[in-house]
């Protein structure tokens, strides 16, 4: 029996809400796998947290994390009572930078069962690779001066060493799927960084001759997702553009309710972290009706990253034929609960015994 040790912090809203549903699944593949078990270690790490502690989770929170084997997180955020730049930088991203999580990797594709917005979705099938950990996110710059004087400098950092690392992870991705990398870039407006970039991605698309490779302009890229998401495969985008592409990615497939991701440390000196591409939701949290299909997708990442695939694809398959059978939570235009909808996925991954 393989037991691994995961960190589960459910954060804010609907976080507490899918993490538990998608626990409850991935304990019925464990059961159903029979090799491996999970042991959940809980933090109660929030916005709630905070307002009693004034930390989004304590001083010595990522020396805790260091030994689990992975971390499971929901989401952050209540705005309307801590500010979301002390609320995320305190927690989500404090964990992706203090464990060098520099990928994150955020599929989007057509589930059976389930509608696409657009008329004509051709069975797209995508993957982004986000840098994670640097580009237009960066602590660098202040604020200065008062009134009509205040001045406002933030600095995007780009380094050769994770530009570079994204984009090879990007041709070695697309190497096992269709062959094809999208390095989504703005060398049109953004004079410094954007070039670099695009210099680095023609020094890496060297390294992979087999792999073919196309640069595109983030507001094209992003205009095409809609209108023909079908013609890519891998997409390489710097920080801030991956994740404005990865909501597209979760609207085109349905809902960003069943959007998964995974923060990558894939040097594995670290553990890395599963959290979906959505956020807390507040404004249908506590309400017992928020997807938890992007939590449990998730927690299929990590089962593969953890060298599972095999249960990972039944954890999906469940998932699609709960869609099919037209269980769905609101945001899908059904009428399902959250329950409801983590139910029938068990339920049909246990048929598959
Ligand atoms: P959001 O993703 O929380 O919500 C956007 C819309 O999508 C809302 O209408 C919401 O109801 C809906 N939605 C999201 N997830 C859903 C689900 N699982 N099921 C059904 N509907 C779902 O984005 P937002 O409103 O911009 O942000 C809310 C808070 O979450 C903010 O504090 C923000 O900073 C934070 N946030 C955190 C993360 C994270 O921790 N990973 C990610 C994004 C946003
Ligand atoms: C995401 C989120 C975060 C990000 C925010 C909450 C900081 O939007 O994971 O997509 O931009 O990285
Ligand atoms: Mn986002």
């Amino acid at each position: 029996m393989n037991k691994y040790e995961i960190a589960s912090i459910p954060g804010d809203g609907i976080g507490n809400e899918v993490v538990p549903a998608a626990i409850r699944v991935l304990e019925a593949a464990a059961e159903l796998h029979g090799g491996i078990s999970f042991n959940w270690v809980n933090f109660p790490w929030s916005c709630e947290y905070y307002l009693k502690h004034g930390e989004m989770m304590p001083e010595d929170g990522l020396n805790v994390l260091r030994n689990f084997d992975q971390i499971f997180l929901g989401a952050v955020g209540m705005p309307e009572l801590v500010p979301d730049h002390i609320s995320l930088w305190g927690l989500l991203i404090k964990i992706r930078r203090g464990f060098e999580q520099s990928l994150n990797v955020r599929p989007a594709k057509l589930l059976r069962g389930l509608e696409s917005p657009l008329k004509e979705p051709n069975n797209f099938d995508l993957l982004v690779v986000r840098q994670n950990s640097e580009g237009e996110y960066s602590e660098v710059g202040g604020r200065v001066h008062q009134g009509e004087d205040q001045i406002a400098i933030q600095n995007a950092v780009f380094t050769y060493k994770e530009t570079s690392r994204a984009m090879r992870y990007a041709f070695e991705l697309a190497g096992n799927r269709n062959g094809l990398v999208t390095s989504a870039t703005k060398s049109n407006g953004i004079t410094h960084s954007m070039p670099f970039w695009d210099d680095v991605f023609k020094e890496i698309q060297k390294e992979y001759p087999s792999v073919k490779s196309e640069s595109a302009h983030i507001d094209a890229l992003a205009a095409f997702f809609v209108l023909r998401p079908q013609m890519y495969d891998v997409i390489v985008a710097s920080n801030l553009f991956g994740d404005i592409l990865t909501d597209i990615g979760g609207a085109i497939m349905g809902s960003i309710g069943i959007a998964p991701a995974a923060n990558l440390n894939i040097d594995r000196k670290f553990p890395s972290m599963f959290e979906p591409v959505h956020g807390s939701a507040p404004d249908i949290a506590g309400k017992g009706i928020a997807n938890p299909i992007g939590q449990i997708w998730t927690g299929k990442m990590m089962l593969d990253f953890m060298g599972y695939p095999e249960i990972g694809k039944l954890i999906l398959e469940a998932v699609e034929d709960t869609l099919e059978s037209g269980i769905k939570t609101p945001d899908l235009k059904g009428r399902a609960t959250t329950e409801e909808v983590t139910n029938s996925i068990i339920d049909h991954l246990k048929k598959k015994a």
